[in-house]
């Protein structure tokens, strides 16, 4: 049985995951799209889809069975109210939303449903390098971790845009969110170190180095770098007891001229990731298609926010900011 999807935000990550919902996976079809922007989610839409005028009008209609938003984060709290109010499966890229109080009135209205509708876009769980490694860790014949160095490098940011909390509040969701589940450990909480400014960002601040603290004592350190020129770039490396178990290089051809000898690196999330969100959206058709979520939840998503919250605390402050969450609902134990 086909599920028929509507997306909300047809930007650069909307398309992407049109292209991949329309012509590289099965069961399922985008009949509806929905962008503030019009005239961009009249050049989305696949043929035969509906292009609605709002992204409310979007989750209501009875032809869409499940949602996916990629809107702006800011705008992700009221459409993810919407969709559990409506009773749909949603899939929902990060940031889940930008504020705890956000987060909170997410849970709340998922728990009070009572099952869990929502998946958050932590592609890097469906990551089979991601899924490697916690395999080898999980296994145990490397001893307990001790440290976790996580890097985040992105060639370039769009210019104007972006702002010097966006590494934070963007970008360390991820690297918290993969801590978390990598170590199979909690985050309680964060310091950042604000190193010398490039001079490639203008006034944005870049490179940020943030310091997770995590119950068992793990200290994870995570390299932000937005303006790295080079490409997108993204390493993790889990220092145990007795070894050390880190991501591969990406395969990629090995050319040799006056150069040097030298492999390409991804251009960008796409590129590297390209696997990982295929693999990600296999796993909620089937889920949504059960009425249901498999993977990030709403909880993963309050957390990461959460994390990110105490990391702009703590540029401001200078110091160890905790992370404090509320009790774990029990809809959301594994
Ligand atoms: N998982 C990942 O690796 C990954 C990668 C890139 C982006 N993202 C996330 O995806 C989301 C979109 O990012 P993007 O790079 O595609 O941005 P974008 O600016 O290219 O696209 C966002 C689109 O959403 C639309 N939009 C904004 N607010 C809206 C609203 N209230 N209702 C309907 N449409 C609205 C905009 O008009 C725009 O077309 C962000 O939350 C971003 O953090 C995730």
């Amino acid at each position: 049985m086909t599920l028929r999807v509507g997306v909300i935000g047809t930007g650069m990550i909307g398309q992407d995951h049109i292209r991949r919902l329309t012509k590289v996976l099965q069961d399922v079809e985008v009949v509806a799209v929905s962008d503030i922007d019009q005239a961009r989610a009249s050049q989305a839409a696949p043929a035969g889809a509906e292009v609605f005028d709002t992204p409310q009008a979007l989750i209501r209609a009875d032809m869409v069975e499940a949602v996916v938003i990629c809107s702006w984060g800011a705008a992700h709290e009221e459409q993810l109210l919407d969709c559990i109010a409506a009773g749909k499966p949603v899939f929902c890229e990060k940031p889940m939303v930008t504020s705890e109080a956000a987060a909170l009135k997410v849970i709340e209205a998922e728990v009070a449903l009572g099952r869990r509708l929502i998946q958050v876009g932590f592609m890097r769980r469906f990551d089979a390098d991601y899924r490697n490694l916690k395999a080898v860790i999980d296994e145990g014949y490397l001893g307990a971790p001790l440290m976790y160095r996580s890097v985040h490098r992105n060639a370039s940011v769009p210019e104007g845009l972006y702002t010097s909390e966006m590494p934070l509040n963007d970008t360390l969701v991820h690297d918290a969110d993969i801590s978390r589940w990598l170590l199979s450990d909690e985050i309680v909480g964060v310091e950042v170190r604000i190193p010398k400014r490039s001079s490639r960002g203008g006034e944005l601040r870049d490179p940020t180095l943030v310091l997770l603290r995590m119950a068992s004592g793990v200290i994870v350190d995570v390299e932000i770098s937005v303006n790295i020129d080079y490409g997108y770039d993204i390493r993790g490396e889990v220092s145990c007891e007795n070894g050390v178990a880190a991501l591969p290089n990406r395969p990629a051809t090995v050319i040799s001229d006056r150069h040097g000898i030298r492999q390409r690196i991804p251009v960008d999330w796409r590129e590297r990731f390209i696997e990982a969100y295929d693999q990600e959206f296999r796993e909620w058709i089937a889920a949504a298609r059960d009425g249901g979520a498999t993977g990030p939840s709403a909880w993963d998503g309050y957390v990461s926010t959460l994390t990110a919250d105490a990391a702009l605390r703590a540029v401001t402050s200078g110091h160890y900011e905790a992370v404090n969450t509320i009790s774990k609902p029990a809809l959301y134990e594994a």
